[in-house]
Formats: structure tokens, sequence, C-alpha cells
């Protein structure tokens, strides 16, 4: 029986698609980082390679991603296309980030093009920023003092619900309908951090503001989470991205790959409420 490998699969969006992929009865092989210890694990370090030839074994389409972390996404996404073909796979679906085509020298748009060029069957795709960060990489801030600080200014973003990249995921990697095509996701309306704080603040019954910092106490504050420095340094260069209206754009993509319209910021405030209480 045909069997998908998800790198990333205890993440925010590979736990969706794995549920996903479950619930359209597709077996699937869940990687980790960690020992594997349940049925259907299998250990894969993507950034040491250990693992790599065996989670492939037998696999027969694959969705792959890069840790967040890490800013060589080519050395770690390059090798597991590599292995993803001399095991015979015949799908990969990769998840990079939009914004990733627009430098070819980029890390992650080389990942991109070694796998337009592997032979393989594929399809990129290239999600906005997502919603699930304000109640992750955003919430410490918002638990304390009830404020998102982020030096993005007055720019819109069509934020992604991650339930939605997932489904997006779970759709390509199961027809071959869209072979050979990348695709940006977006949610379907772009809201600037004033407006996306009110509906947190609207939904949860807590008090969420906005305010703008610099770069700089960003990039302090995220070194100070204990993040690499390189990778805290990616992360300013593209919030810069963000502030210059490049997050802004919004794409009919997920609607056209799963028939449904993308998941609301409202919707996603909804569901995700306890999580600011605290
Ligand atoms: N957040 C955004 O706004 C955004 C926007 C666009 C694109 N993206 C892209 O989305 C990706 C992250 O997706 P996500 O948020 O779903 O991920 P995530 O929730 O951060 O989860 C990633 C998973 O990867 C596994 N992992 C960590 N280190 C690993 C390693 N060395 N080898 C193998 N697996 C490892 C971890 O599971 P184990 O502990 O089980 O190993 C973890 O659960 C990144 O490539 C990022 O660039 C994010």
């Amino acid at each position: 029986m045909a069997k998908t490998l998800v790198v990333g699969a205890n993440g925010t969006v590979g736990s969706t698609l794995v549920a996903l992929l479950a619930a359209k009865g597709e077996t699937v092989l869940r990687a980790t980082s960690k020992q594997a210890q349940k049925a259907g694990e299998v250990h894969l370090n993507v950034a040491t390679g250990a693992g790599r030839a065996a989670a492939f074994a037998g696999v027969s389409r694959a969705f792959l991603l890069s840790p967040p972390g890490f800013t060589n996404q080519d050395e770690l996404m390059i090798p597991l296309v590599d292995a993803a073909k001399a095991a015979g796979v015949a799908k990969i679906v990769l998840m990079t980030a939009m914004g990733a085509n627009a430098d070819e020298n980029s890390p992650m748009r080389k990942a991109e093009r070694h796998l337009e060029k592997s032979g393989l069957a594929y399809n990129i795709v290239r999600p906005n920023w997502f919603m699930q960060n304000f109640n992750s990489y955003w919430i410490a801030s918002i638990l304390a003092e009830g404020k998102i600080r982020l030096p993005v200014g007055t720019a819109k973003g069509s934020f992604i619900d991650a339930r939605d990249i997932a489904a997006v995921a779970a759709e390509l990697l199961t027809t071959n309908r869209f072979d050979g095509q990348a695709f940006d996701l977006t949610g379907s309306e772009a809201l600037d951090h004033d407006q996306a704080a009110a509906i947190l603040a609207r939904e949860s019954g807590k008090k969420i503001v906005f305010e703008e910092i610099t770069p700089e106490a960003m990039l302090k504050g995220l070194i100070g989470t204990g993040l690499p420095q390189a990778y805290s340094e990616f992360l300013i260069v593209i919030l810069g991205y963000f502030k210059a209206g490049y997050a802004a754009r919004i794409e009919s993509s997920v609607e056209t790959i799963t028939g449904k319209k993308p998941i609301a910021f409202a919707a996603y405030a909804k569901d995700h409420r306890a999580a600011w209480l605290g």
C-alpha cells in the first residue's frame, strides 16, 4: 500500500496533515528528530542526516519542510530529495515560504530548484505568515502584557491558517492534477497588526493591542528566547519584507486546490481563544 512520509509530523502543519491523510485512508509514516517510539514513527534528523536513507524505504510520497531554526534550508532539503529519489519515491510536496522565489540564490529557492530538476513528480507550496504564529511565536508578550510586539508598522498580511496549508498538502499528495506546479498560499483577507490584535481581543475577551518595536529590539528579544543568531537575523529580514508590504498579496490557491475558502482570521481566533487566556 502507498505510504506517505511526513517530515515535521509533530509540528503545526504536519500534525494536521497527518490527521487529514489518515482520514483519507492513507498510510502515513511520521518523521521525528527524536527517537521513534510510537507505531508509524521513524527517526529522521534532517540537520544531521541521521535516519535519512531508512526513512524513505518503501515510501511512495513525501511531504518535506525545513524545520525552523535553520537558515541553510538548501543543505537540509537537497539531500532529502536525493534520498527520496534513490528510494524510488514517486512524488514530493515541498513547503517553503511565500517570497522564497524572489531570489534565485536564496537557500529555500535552491532547494525548490533542486526538486524541480529532480525528475520526480512534485508540488511546491509557499505559505504566507501563519495565523498560528499568534498562538506560538508571538504569544509570550500577549500573555504577559496583552501586546503583540513586532517591527512591521501598518503593513498588511494575508495570514494563512496552518490547517489550510495542511489541507492543500493533503490534496496535493493524493492527486496528480497539479503536478509540477508551485503555489503561493494565503488567506482571503489582508489585515494589519492593529486589526489582527482587535480580532484576537474580541474573540478572547482579553485586552490585546499591537505595539511597533524596532528591528533591533526584536532581534534582541529573539536571541533572548534562545533562537540562534543567524535564524534570528533571518527573521528580522523577512519581517522587514512584511513591513515593506510583500505579505499583503491575496491568492486563490487554497480554494483552487481544496475547493474551500480559506479559514478567516476571526475563525482562527475563535478556535484558538483559550491560548491567549493563559
Ligand atoms: N511560521 C510561519 O509564519 C511560516 C510562514 C511560511 C513558511 N513557514 C515554514 O514552515 C516551516 C515550519 O513548519 P511548522 O511551523 O509546521 O513547523 P513546526 O511546528 O515548527 O514543527 C517542525 C517539526 O519539525 C521537527 N523537527 C525539528 N528539528 C528537526 C530536525 N532536525 N530534523 C527533523 N525534524 C525536526 C519537530 O518535530 P520533532 O520534535 O518530532 O522532531 C517539529 O515538530 C518552516 O520551513 C518555515 O520556514 C513558516
